[in-house]
């Protein structure tokens, strides 16, 4: 054990020996929620601002997710050959920021010794003991420790002080690489009126990233020339950066995250200073008449009446908006999968062919482009809301260049005699999973392992929160 390591882990027995008095002393006043929330010190934020407080902890209702590799299992496919193939969810509450991360099956299980895992930059948009510990550790220090390594480290969900000054209603940044990334981009934090402050504190997380291999893994947003797609792809293509080898096509694949703040910034509602929270967060009124913000961040539209009222008359055709919007995107969607996943097939055969790099380029390179396209759209939640016009105008990109893509293709499989292609079988999870040789249950089993061995004793309660 490194001499930094051994450090953090005298400070981990530090907190839990915390934790425990905590539970002792306050679970049957409080509840949990409230105990775990502040690393076990008496919460100023929940005896200041209790509606505020009480309203937090509220995202806990929020349970329902969807597994979208079993909806969509053409996704399996396009991901291969990274953690995304074996485990992906919609979001749901915050409240279950810590648990979800910490069982995926995409941040995996402890590395054997001497091997590298999971980064614990993964921690890092689901905790304030993210920034905390970015501060303790050096950004690198902290991106190079394994995910599984800082468990213990892990006291609180999305919290209070991820968007304001301790105990006070004031908006912060604490994420040093949001705070570049706004600057960057010309809207530094700072100099924001508190309606465009708020959007970004969501912005903090709800953005795209990548982990920065030569920079020990450290998370950044690719904004140096802009945050649109065209600039990302000109950041990376110059870069010739890549997050995996894929392995069926040996295609250089970029990933995009939930880009909701990049889709936001952009749309009609931005230019009408209508921001996340006018949607998410809206004003209501608790007993005594006063107003506060519900921070029970949760959808939008079942807030029609006291928020998209203000603008929009008849929660009838706004539903009804959303709705084509969502069916035309979700459709184009598909259809891309489709193409994709043939690309993928096809570019395989023609390399079994013996074919050669200076034929396959500009395929590989469309593959890349039109799958980057697709995902900026899809790993966006809410797109067909957030911007539907920029959610058609990536996918029939990302169309038309995943059908350059097999044009290319189709050459080269004639020059090379190859006249049968093998397509796998996507009807189901299960069978997409089988394709590219993910075994679910055996990823499962393991985890479930740590889960009890570790996660269960020493860990934070919040890490098991509607797992038990
Ligand atoms: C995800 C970000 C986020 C989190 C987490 C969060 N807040 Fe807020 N909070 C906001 C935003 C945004 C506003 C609205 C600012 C505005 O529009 O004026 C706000 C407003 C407030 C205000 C001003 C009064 C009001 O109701 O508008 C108080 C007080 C406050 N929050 C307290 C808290 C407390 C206490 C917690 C933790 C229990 C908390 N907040 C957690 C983002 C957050
Ligand atoms: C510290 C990072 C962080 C910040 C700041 C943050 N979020 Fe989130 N948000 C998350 C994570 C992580 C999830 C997914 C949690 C899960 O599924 O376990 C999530 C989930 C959500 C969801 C899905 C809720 C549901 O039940 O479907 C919405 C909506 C949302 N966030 C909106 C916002 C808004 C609006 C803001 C700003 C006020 C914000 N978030 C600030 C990290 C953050
Ligand atoms: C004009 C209102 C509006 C604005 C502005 C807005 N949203 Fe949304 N958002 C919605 C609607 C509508 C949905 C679709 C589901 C629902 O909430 O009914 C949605 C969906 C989401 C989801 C997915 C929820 C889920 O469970 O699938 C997230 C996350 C989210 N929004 C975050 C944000 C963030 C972050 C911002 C600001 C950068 C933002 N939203 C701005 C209205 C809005
Ligand atoms: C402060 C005013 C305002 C509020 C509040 C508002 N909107 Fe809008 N909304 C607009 C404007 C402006 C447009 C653009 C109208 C246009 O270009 O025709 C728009 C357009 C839309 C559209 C059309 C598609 C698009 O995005 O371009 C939908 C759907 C929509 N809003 C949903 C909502 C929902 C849902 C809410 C509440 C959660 C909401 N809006 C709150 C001002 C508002």
């Amino acid at each position: 054990m490194n001499k930094q390591l051994a450090l953090f882990k005298q400070h981990n027995s530090k907190v839990l020996g915390m934790t425990k008095k905590c539970v002792a002393s306050f679970v049957a006043v409080l509840g949990l929620a409230s105990c775990f929330a502040a690393s076990a010190k008496t919460d100023i934020n929940q005896t200041k601002f209790p509606d505020q407080y009480k309203t937090w902890a509220e995202t806990e209702e929020q349970t329902e997710r969807e597994d979208m590799l079993a909806s969509y299992p053409a996704n399996i496919i396009l991901w291969a050959g990274s953690s995304f193939a074996k485990e992906y969810h919609s979001p749901r509450g915050h409240q279950f920021a810590v648990a979800d991360v910490t069982h995926t099956l995409r941040t995996g299980v402890p590395p054997k010794e001497g091997e590298k895992g999971t980064s614990a930059s993964c921690w890092t948009c689901k905790t304030p003991d993210a920034p905390r510990l970015i501060k303790e550790m050096g950004f690198e220090g902290y991106s190079a420790s394994n995910f599984t390594d800082l468990g213990t480290e892990i006291n609180s969900v999305v919290y209070c002080t991820d968007c304001h000054v301790d105990g006070s209603a004031e908006l912060a940044l604490p994420r040093p690489h949001a705070q570049n990334a706004m600057s960057k981009t010309g809207i530094p934090f700072e100099k924001q009126d508190a309606s465009m402050q708020g959007a970004q504190v969501c912005g903090q997380c709800h953005v795209t990233y990548y982990f920065q291999p030569e920079k020990s893994n450290v998370v950044n947003m690719p904004w140096i020339f802009g945050s649109d797609t065209d600039n990302i792809l000109k950041y990376y293509d110059t870069r010739r950066f890549y997050e995996w080898i894929h392995p069926i096509s040996k295609t250089p694949i970029l990933k995009a995250r939930h880009p909701e703040f990049e889709h936001w910034s952009r749309s009609k509602h931005a230019e009408a200073n209508v921001t996340c929270i006018t949607c998410h967060m809206p004003v209501e009124e608790n007993a005594k008449g006063e107003e506060f913000t519900n921070h029970k961040v949760d959808k939008a539209l079942p807030h029609f009446d006291k928020t998209c009222i203000a603008c929009h008359e008849s929660k009838e055709a706004i539903t009804a908006q959303l709705d084509a919007d969502k069916h035309e995107i979700e459709a184009m969607a598909r259809e891309v999968e489709g193409l994709l996943v043939k690309a993928h097939y096809e570019a395989k055969a023609a390399w079994d062919a013996g074919a050669n790099w200076e034929q396959m380029n500009s395929a590989i390179m469309s593959i890349r482009h039109g799958q980057w396209h697709w995902d900026f759209a899809m790993a966006s939640h809410g797109l067909y809301a957030h911007n539907p016009d920029e959610g058609r105008m990536l996918l029939s990109r990302a169309t038309s260049q995943a059908k350059m893509a097999r044009a290319v293709l189709a050459q080269v499989l004639a020059g090379l005699k190859v006249d049968k292609v093998e397509y796998p079988d996507i009807s189901s999870k299960e069978s997409a999973h089988a394709a590219v040789g993910i075994n679910e249950a055996k990823l499962s089993e393991a985890k479930q392992m740590f889960i009890k061995d570790e996660v269960e004793k020493h860990w934070n309660p919040i890490a098991v929160r509607g797992y038990q």
